[in-house]
């Protein structure tokens, strides 16, 4: 602890060390340097996503080509619209799964959007469409998804790829 002080008292930022003693990551912008900032969350990918958006939205297929051609998981390009650009992912479709791609990517967000992908690109037909959101305040119940549609919104917190399947069943019959 006496060397923790001591880096701290030097070079550190005292609330990002706190952060990363209580959580086990810092975040937001903060940086356990003193005087430093994080880049924004999918700030760099947030350019490639530029080379494949067509007005206020992205493509889905598109991003998944994208994703492939650069050898990346294409829940990495969600995540990036969702907290780094004011993009909405298409198609529209009479379903949609609203999906927390912020803080919840530490408790398996990431893994559901890549379930989600790999649904999407096995149907013939679009069968629902995937919002990635940077929060659904829904913090406490980690990973967040909603689901939305005719029967109006179906909450799955904490979300799991079993439980997303289980709903999305449901919600067929
Ligand atoms: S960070 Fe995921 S619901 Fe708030």
């Amino acid at each position: 602890m006496i060397q923790v002080q001591n880096l701290t008292h030097r070079y550190g930022d005292r609330t990002a060390l706190d952060h990363f003693l209580a959580y086990g990551y810092v975040p937001r912008h903060l940086c356990m340097l003193a005087g430093y900032a994080k880049l924004p969350a999918g700030h760099l990918l947030r350019f490639e996503l530029e080379e494949i958006a067509d007005g206020e939205e992205v493509s889905l297929p598109a991003l998944i080509e994208l994703a492939e051609d650069r050898g990346r998981p294409a829940s990495h390009y969600l995540a990036a619209v969702a907290l780094a650009t004011e993009r909405g992912v298409a198609p529209a479709a009479a379903t949609t799964i609203r999906v927390c791609a912020g803080t919840c990517q530490r408790w398996g967000a990431l893994d559901l959007l890549d379930h989600l992908v790999a649904r999407h690109a096995a149907a013939s037909q679009p069968p629902f469409a995937i919002a990635p959101v940077s929060c659904l305040d829904r913090c406490d119940h980690a990973p967040a998804c909603e689901i939305h549609g005719a029967h109006g919104q179906l909450v799955v917190a904490p979300a799991t790829t079993a439980a997303l399947d289980e709903a999305l069943r449901e919600l067929a019959t």
